[in-house]
C-alpha cells in the first residue's frame, strides 16, 4: 500500500467490523465509491455485482432517487424532532400506520429506533417491562438459537448464538440462553427425517423451558431464516411447535425481521413465509432499504396494554434515545415501502426465486457444494470436504473465505459465513444479473476447487 493512498489511509485511521484488525494493517480495504443498481464501484473504477445487498440492506439498490428526494425534502421541510414528552410528527405517524397495516401479525404500536441491534435490545426491555407490569418479574431469561445474529449491543451480542460476539466481550450476560440451531444439513442424526429432527428440536426446548422454570423465562428470540449464522431454513412444522411451546409456558415471542423483512423471501415479511404469530416483531435494514439508519419494533396490543399501564405506574415510559423516529429516516422508509408496494416487490421476489434459487441448485453437482438453501432472494452455499459424509473442512482452510475472495477478484461481492456463501442481493437484481452473478459464482467455485487440489 502506498502511503497517500486511500487503503493506507483507512488502515491508519478506521476500525472495521468482521475484520482481522492485526491483517487489515497489511490488506488495507475495498474502498467502494459508488453504486448503481446492484453494481458498485471501487476507487480504481472495478466494478462488482454487490451480492450480499452491503451487508443485507441496500434492497432497493443503489441510486433509487425517489429515497434522495424525500430525504431532501424532508430536511427542508422539518430536519429534526423528537418523539418524546407527548411530541410528534407527520412522518412517524404515518411509517408506524403503514408498518401496522401491512404487519404479518395484529399488531397495536410501533416503537422507532435506528438500528436492528437497538431495536432487538428494546425488545429485551420491553420483555422485562411487560413481565413486571404482569406481576411477574421473575420471568427474565431470554431464549435464542445457536447461530442467530441479533444485534451488536450488550444485550443483543448476548443473545446472539455466535461466537464473534462473545468471544474476548465476557458475553453472553447471564440469564441469555441458547437452544440448538435448526439447521438440518448440519445437525440432523443419520437417517433422521427433517420432521424427526424438528421434533427432537422441540422436545429440547421443552425440556430446557421446564429445567430452568418457565416462570424465570421472558421471551424466545428468533429470525424466521437465520441469515448471519449461515442462511439456514428451520425445518417444516419447527415453528408450529415452537409456538405452540411458547404459549402453553407463556413465554413472549420476538420475530427478528431485521434481514426478512420487506420482500426478501417472497412476502413482505418473513414471518408469513414461515408462519410465525409473534408478540413483538422488529425490522431494520431494507424498512429504508439503508439510504438512513432506522429500525422499528411493533408489539400486540396484549403487550401495549401492560407497558401502557406500567408506565402510568411509574409515572414515565423511560426508554428514548434522541433519534427515534428522526423525521428524515421515517420519511424515506415510508417512501421505501410505497416504492415496495408500488411496484409489488414481494411478487417479483417470487419470480425471481426460481432462476435464483434454482440456478444455484445447479451448483449443488459442484465438488465443493454440500448444500444450496434459501428463500426468495436469500441463499446460503455451504462449501464441504466431502459431499457424502458432509464432513467439512478443517478451519484453518478457511476455504469459505478464500472462495469470497476469488469471487471478488471476479467481480462478485458475497459473504463468507464460515464456509458457508451468503448471497442475498438488491431486489432490483434482474434475470440477467442473476445469470452472470451465477457464471462469476461458478468461475469462483472452479478456481477454489482447482486451489485445493494444487495445495
Ligand atoms: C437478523 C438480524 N438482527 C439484527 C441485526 C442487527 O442489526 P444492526 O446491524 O442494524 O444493528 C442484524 C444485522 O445483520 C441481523 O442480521
Amino acid at each position: 500500500m502506498k502511503p497517500d493512498t486511500l487503503e493506507a489511509r483507512d488502515a491508519r485511521s478506521v476500525i472495521h467490523g468482521l475484520t482481522n484488525l492485526k491483517r487489515h494493517l497489511e490488506l488495507g480495504p475495498t474502498v467502494i465509491e459508488r453504486g448503481h443498481g446492484v453494481w458498485v464501484v471501487d476507487n480504481h473504477g472495478r466494478e462488482y455485482i454487490e451480492a450480499m445487498s452491503g451487508l443485507w440492506c441496500i434492497a432497493l439498490g443503489y441510486g433509487e432517487q425517489r429515497l434522495a428526494a424525500v430525504a431532501a425534502r424532508q430536511m427542508e421541510q422539518l430536519a429534526y424532532y423528537p418523539l418524546t414528552s407527548h411530541k410528534s410528527h407527520p412522518s412517524a405517524i404515518e411509517l408506524a400506520e403503514k408498518l401496522l397495516a401491512i404487519a404479518p401479525a395484529p399488531m397495536s404500536r410501533v416503537w422507532f429506533a435506528n438500528s436492528g441491534s437497538e431495536a432487538n435490545d428494546c425488545a429485551v426491555r420491553l420483555a422485562w417491562y411487560y413481565w413486571n407490569a404482569m406481576g411477574k418479574p421473575g420471568k427474565r431469561k431470554l431464549l435464542s438459537h445457536h447461530l442467530a445474529y441479533h444485534g451488536n449491543t450488550i444485550a443483543t451480542a448476548s443473545l446472539s448464538g455466535v461466537n464473534y460476539t462473545h468471544e474476548g466481550f465476557n458475553l453472553p450476560l447471564p440469564g441469555f440462553l441458547h437452544v440448538a440451531c435448526p439447521h438440518y444439513y448440519r445437525g440432523a442424526r443419520p437417517g433422521e427425517s427433517e420432521t424427526a429432527f424438528a421434533q427432537r428440536l422441540l422436545a429440547d426446548i421443552e425440556a430446557r423451558i421446564v429445567a430452568e422454570g418457565a416462570d424465570t423465562i421472558a421471551a424466545f428470540f428468533t429470525e424466521p431464516i437465520i441469515a448471519a449464522g449461515g442462511v439456514i431454513v428451520p425445518p417444516a412444522g419447527y415453528f408450529d411447535g415452537l409456538q405452540k411451546l411458547l404459549r402453553k409456558y407463556d413465554i413472549l415471542l420476538a420475530c427478528d425481521e431485521v434481514v426478512t423483512g420487506f420482500a426478501r423471501t417472497g412476502n413482505m415479511f418473513g414471518a408469513t413465509t414461515m408462519n410465525i404469530v409473534p408478540d413483538m416483531l422488529v425490522c431494520a435494514k431494507a424498512l429504508s432499504s439503508a439510504y438512513i439508519p432506522i429500525s422499528a419494533l411493533m408489539i400486540n396490543e396484549r403487550v401495549f396494554q401492560a407497558i401502557a399501564r406500567q408506565s402510568d405506574e411509574l409515572g414515565v415510559f423511560g426508554l428514548t434515545m434522541t433519534y427515534c423516529g428522526h423525521p428524515v429516516a421515517t420519511a424515506v422508509a415510508r417512501e421505501a415501502i410505497r416504492i415496495y408496494e408500488d411496484e409489488d416487490f414481494p411478487a417479483r421476489v417470487r419470480q425471481l426465486e426460481a432462476p435464483f434459487l434454482g440456478g444455484l441448485r445447479k451448483l449443488e453437482s459442484h465438488p465443493l457444494v454440500g448444500e444450496v438453501r434459501g428463500r426468495g432472494l436469500l441463499a446460503g452455499v455451504e462449501l464441504v470436504r466431502d459431499k457424502t459424509t458432509r464432513e467439512p473442512f478443517a478451519r484453518p482452510q478457511k476455504i469459505g473465505a478464500i472462495c469470497a475472495g476469488i469471487a471478488e477478484k471476479h467481480g462478485l461481492i458475497l459473504r463468507a459465513i464460515g464456509d458457508t456463501l451468503a448471497l442475498c442481493p438488491p431486489l432490483v437484481i434482474s434475470e440477467t444479473e442473476i445469470a452472470e452473478l451465477l457464471k462469476r459464482l461458478r468461475t469462483a467455485l472452479d478456481e477454489t476447487a482447482a486451489t485445493l487440489s494444487r495445495a
